[in-house]
């Protein structure tokens, strides 16, 4: 008999979840305010909450439930390695349009056949990881997903504000972020393009007096990324 799915959480990671299994016809339940006094007992529970209520769940709501339940959670950031508790990682930036079936997640758990058969049962493609991997895993997911956002919002708004149109800004932009993205995936370091990979120190200063007038922050990053870059450039390597 298929095992019952329960469903903390709704926000990006619990919404595509619940499409995902919604495309499968497969029942699932999302669970009320208030489940933690009477968690399920038996099948899988999917915690698609924030971190901290992950940790304060695996800490006091785990040692109450019994053998039958199994519980999934996304913090790729935690370090979590217990009985009956599965990492279920999604490297990716969760949205509206998301779709888990087109995702590579990482999972991290204990050897359990049959949680791996329902992991290609219900179509989640993972890399397995029989250990946690350490906290370079998580940062490298910030370095290559959620600063860029960062950085790709402010390029909009200083486009913005020299007088390009936001469809203009995001098509221009999305090019860009496109074409460096593809060459770095294919060809590493050689493949740095830009003022600080040239050594064009004139427009680095010109552009960093700018931002330094209208955002000082950003500049401070401007320049120690330049700085990185034009390292990585003489010596061919990322990391120092
Ligand atoms: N978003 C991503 O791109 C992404 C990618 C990979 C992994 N993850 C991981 O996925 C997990 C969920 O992230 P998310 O982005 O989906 O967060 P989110 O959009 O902020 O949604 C979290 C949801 O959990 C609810 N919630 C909080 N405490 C709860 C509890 N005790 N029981 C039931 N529901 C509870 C919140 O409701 P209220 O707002 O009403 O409190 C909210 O709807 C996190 O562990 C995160 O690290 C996220």
């Amino acid at each position: 008999m298929a095992k019952a799915i329960y469903i903390a959480g709704r926000g990006r990671v619990g919404a595509a979840l619940v499409r995902h299994f919604g495309r499968q016809a497969v029942p699932c339940r999302v669970l009320k305010s208030g489940w933690e006094k009477r968690p399920p007992k038996r099948g899988y529970l999917f915690l698609a909450v924030p971190d901290a209520a992950v940790e304060r769940i695996c800490r006091e709501v785990y040692p109450t439930t019994p053998k039958g339940l199994t519980l999934v959670h996304f913090a790729g950031g935690l370090s979590i390695s217990r009985e009956r508790t599965h990492l279920l990682h999604p490297f990716a930036s969760m949205g509206p349009e998301s779709e888990f079936g087109r995702l590579w997640c990482l999972w991290h758990g204990p050897a359990d056949g049959g949680f791996e058969r329902f992991l290609t049962a219900h179509h989640f493609h993972v890399i397995r990881r029989e250990s946690m991997p350490g906290p370079g895993y998580h940062a490298a997911a910030v370095l290559a997903g959620n600063f860029p956002q960062y950085l790709f919002l402010a390029g909009l708004e200083l486009l913005r504000r020299e007088g390009f149109s936001d469809d203009e800004s995001k098509r221009l932009l999305t090019q860009l972020v496109e074409t460096s993205l593809l060459g770095a995936r294919e060809g590493g370091v050689g493949t740095l393009t830009g003022p600080a990979a040239r050594g064009d120190r004139a427009v680095m200063e010109r552009e960093i007096a700018f931002l330094e007038k209208t955002a000082p922050r950003i500049a401070v990053l401007y320049r120690a990324l330049s700085e990185l870059i034009a390292q990585a450039v003489g010596h061919g390597e990322i990391l120092d």
